[in-house]
């Protein structure tokens, strides 16, 4: 199974904003209207939700890949939510404004988790890796339980 580096994210957000402009190929640009923004960021989450389903059974370079992209698409989850833009299916809840730094703390606390599992991937240390998988995964349900509608 092979992962691809380049995420799908950053290739959603190329498109909703066009190649026409010349950007380089990873830059992330965040899209204007709130209704791109949704869409984006619901790829986003997607793509690590595929990501984390077959994490467990990666290691070495695959591993080491799936949390580089882990790493990257959090790191664009802030700017993804700019105050207010809750438009269309949007599950956010209007909350995350009210406490913006508990919500990139945990994207802080994933992106640590994310870090320690690829170490460990890049050590061959299973363990740590999983352990360190867990850790991630609890970033995503604590986020969830605060800050998404129920599903
Ligand atoms: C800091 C907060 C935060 C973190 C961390 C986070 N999420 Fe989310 N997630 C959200 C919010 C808010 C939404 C609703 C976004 C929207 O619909 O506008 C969401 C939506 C989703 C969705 C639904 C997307 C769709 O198509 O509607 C999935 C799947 C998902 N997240 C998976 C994950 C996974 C897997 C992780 C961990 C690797 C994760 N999320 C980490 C806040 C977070």
């Amino acid at each position: 199974m092979r992962l691809k580096s380049f995420s799908i994210l950053a290739s959603a957000a190329l498109v909703l904003v066009g190649t026409s402009l010349g950007f380089a190929q990873d830059e992330f640009v965040v899209p204007d209207s709130p209704e791109d923004i949704v869409a984006v960021r619901q790829a986003l989450m997607k793509e690590d939700g595929g990501i984390l389903r077959q994490a467990g059974e990666l290691s070495g370079a695959e591993a080491v890949a799936a949390m580089q992209t882990v790493i990257t698409n959090y790191s664009h989850i802030p700017a993804l939510f700019p105050e207010g833009s809750i438009v269309g299916d949007s599950g956010a809840l209007p909350v995350i404004w009210e406490d913006f730094d508990a919500f990139t703390a945990i994207v802080d606390t994933g992106t640590e988790a994310a870090k320690t599992a690829m170490a460990a991937a890049e050590a061959g240390d299973g363990t740590a890796y999983g352990a360190a998988l867990k850790a991630l995964g609890g970033s995503c349900g604590a986020c969830h339980q605060q800050f998404r509608q129920p599903q």
